[in-house]
């Protein structure tokens, strides 16, 4: 009888139909809050400075995460070209999380420490200049603006509300790298390239 009810009234049936599925739902993901393994960072793992934080950002207003991702998946085909694959404990202090979902270019969770300097500089500038067939934008206006670092205490105060471990010397001193108002936004994107993945060492 009470059944009946419910199939002949639609409204009330999706609403418990949506109860019914986000129990399959919820007994996947609040495990994960608890589970140690996933909410430890690694060993080493610290809040990321100033001039790379300012770097991160710079990623994600330039949308490099639309085409690259940030997770390597444990497949062999991804740990033989990328390396060791992603592990939950390097990715606690990720807010946003830039996992992302399509690769157009390579995964650059590890890109860090692959090339110098100077090639990141070269390829940011015009990608063709060091990979001929690729079809990566330039970001020539990166090598022109300014990091001001005005927002940069902000930023960090924001995250440490989140869980990211500041201390407050580190909020103190944010703006102290960019007091000579010579930092361009290339050189923080490109000291957050190279720390990408570091900790956990590479195969290749
Ligand atoms: C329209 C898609 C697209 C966007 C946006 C894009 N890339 Fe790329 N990226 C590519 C492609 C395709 C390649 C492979 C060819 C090459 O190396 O240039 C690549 C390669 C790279 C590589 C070399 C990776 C490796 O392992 O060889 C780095 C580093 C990189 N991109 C960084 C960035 C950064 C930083 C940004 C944002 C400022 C960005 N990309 C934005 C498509 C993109």
């Amino acid at each position: 009888m009470r059944h009946d009810f419910v199939e002949k009234n639609i409204g009330l049936m999706i609403v418990l139909t949506l109860v019914a599925m986000s129990f399959g739902g919820l007994a996947q993901v609040v495990p994960l809050f608890f589970l140690q393994s996933t909410t430890t960072p690694i060993e080493g793992l610290k809040p990321l400075p100033a001039l790379v934080l300012e770097g991160r950002d710079i990623y994600i207003r330039e949308g490099c995460h639309v085409c690259h991702t940030q997770m390597i998946r444990p497949f062999r085909s991804e740990t033989e070209r990328y390396g060791h694959y992603t592990v939950a404990g390097e990715q606690v202090y990720e807010h946003p999380f830039l996992w992302g979902s399509k690769r157009t270019g390579p995964d650059l969770a590890r890109v860090g420490a692959r090339y110098s300097d100077e090639w990141h500089r070269a390829h940011l500038y015009n990608p063709r200049d060091v990979v001929p067939l690729s079809n990566m934008p330039g970001f020539p206006w990166l090598f022109e603006n300014i990091v001001s670092g005005e927002d940069t205490a902000a930023k960090m105060t924001a995250l440490r509300i989140v869980g990211v471990p500041y201390a407050d010397t580190d909020i103190a001193n944010a703006a102290a790298p960019f007091a000579g108002g010579d930092v361009k936004e290339i050189d923080a994107l490109v000291a957050y390239l190279q720390q990408l993945g570091t900790l956990i060492k590479q195969k290749r």
